[in-house]
């Protein structure tokens, strides 16, 4: 049997002299934790005579209260203390003048900006998929049926759910536009693509932009046009622009789009690979099959498509040779872009 009296006594005068929240700690174990005092003479209530059993169960219930009141003041009296010893010792001197926070927009995020900005003023609305895609959008109805080779060249990650992937371009995006949309259609999809490759050069997953027209008169000349004025309107300048034939699933015919080396100026370069040129992009009408897997009607409706990589028209624009420097964020690279 504990002393009451005794016990309260010797709390208080604990509690009194704790000056830290551990030693706090220590005092509320010792009482009232699983083998404290306390604790194990309230389990000890059971084994006392019966005429004295309500007395002392009561005796120490109250003195239990009383012990935790006192570790309440106590330890909220501590916190005090210990707010306004920080507040006077880690104090602001408000009046250092600061260096100047410059925060700028990623070098990719510029680059995309630009790109829909351009779009947008030439009347393309903005449309975005997701990026697991159906691989009967990223595929089957982009005319690239199981056994195409097509499907090798684009290292696809295939997800561990039947009939998805994650994208390997944002060519479905224009399966998703034309099977919610009717012409006519004016939309750039930009967005993340994936695919298993690494190197200087290639990143496993990068940015694309997509852009679809579908009327009833868009033809070659139309494609050109808007894909040239894109190119010097995003270059700033009047780089020399050719298309060369070249060969896509889901568009015919189909080009390739070069740009004169904006680093030799077409003398030849280890950039342009000796070439004179750059490739930018690939484009060309969109397949009659295409737009019949969406429902739309080959008789009045044509379209052309075309579809760039938003990490080499940066690399270009801004003269970054290494893919990489966009997803270290090594501030040295990032604070060159202000
Ligand atoms: N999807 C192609 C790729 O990732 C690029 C492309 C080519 C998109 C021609 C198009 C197009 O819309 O018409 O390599």
């Amino acid at each position: 049997m504990l002393d009451p009296i005794q016990v309260r006594k010797r709390a208080e005068e604990e509690i009194k002299r704790a000056d830290n929240l551990q030693r706090l700690f220590e005092i509320k174990a010792k009482y009232l934790g699983k083998e404290g005092l306390i604790t194990l003479a309230l389990k000890g209530i059971k084994d006392i005579p019966q005429e004295n059993r309500k007395e002392y169960g009561s005796q120490i219930n109250t003195l239990k209260e009383v012990i935790e009141n006192l570790l309440r003041e106590k330890e909220s009296e501590l916190k005090e203390r210990e707010i306004s010893r920080k507040l006077s010792q880690d104090w602001v001197d408000m009046s250092i003048p600061l260096e100047p926070l410059v925060g700028t927009l990623h070098p990719l995020t510029q680059t995309l900006s630009k790109i829909k900005e351009i779009f947008v003023s030439m009347g393309f609305s903005i449309f975005e998929g997701p990026e697991i895609e159906l691989e009967a959008y990223n595929f089957d109805l982009l005319n690239i049926p199981k056994e195409h080779p097509a499907r090798d060249m684009q290292d696809t990650f295939y997800l561990n759910m039947d009939g998805y992937l994650l994208r390997t371009h944002t060519s479905p995006a224009q399966i998703r536009v034309m099977l919610s949309q009717k012409p006519p259609i004016q939309v750039i999809a930009p967005g993340k693509v994936y695919r298993r490759d690494d190197d200087p050069t290639h990143s496993p997953m990068f940015h694309q932009v997509e852009g679809l027209v579908v009327n009833e008169y868009a033809n070659f000349r139309h494609m050109k046009y808007t894909i040239e004025t894109f190119l010097r309107t995003f270059f700033e300048k009047e780089v020399p622009v050719r298309f060369r034939a070249s060969y896509f699933p889901f568009t015919e015919p189909s080009a390739e789009v070069d740009i004169g080396c904006i680093i030799c100026h077409g003398m030849g370069c280890r950039v342009c690979k000796g070439s004179g040129w750059l490739e930018v992009m690939g484009c060309g009408m969109v397949h009659p099959s295409v737009l019949e897997n969406c429902q739309i009607d080959t008789d009045i409706y044509q379209g052309f498509a075309f579809g760039m990589g938003v990490e080499r028209l940066s690399m270009l624009y801004f003269g970054i040779d290494n893919i990489r420097l966009f997803y270290e964020n090594d501030l040295r690279f990032l604070r060159q872009f202000l």
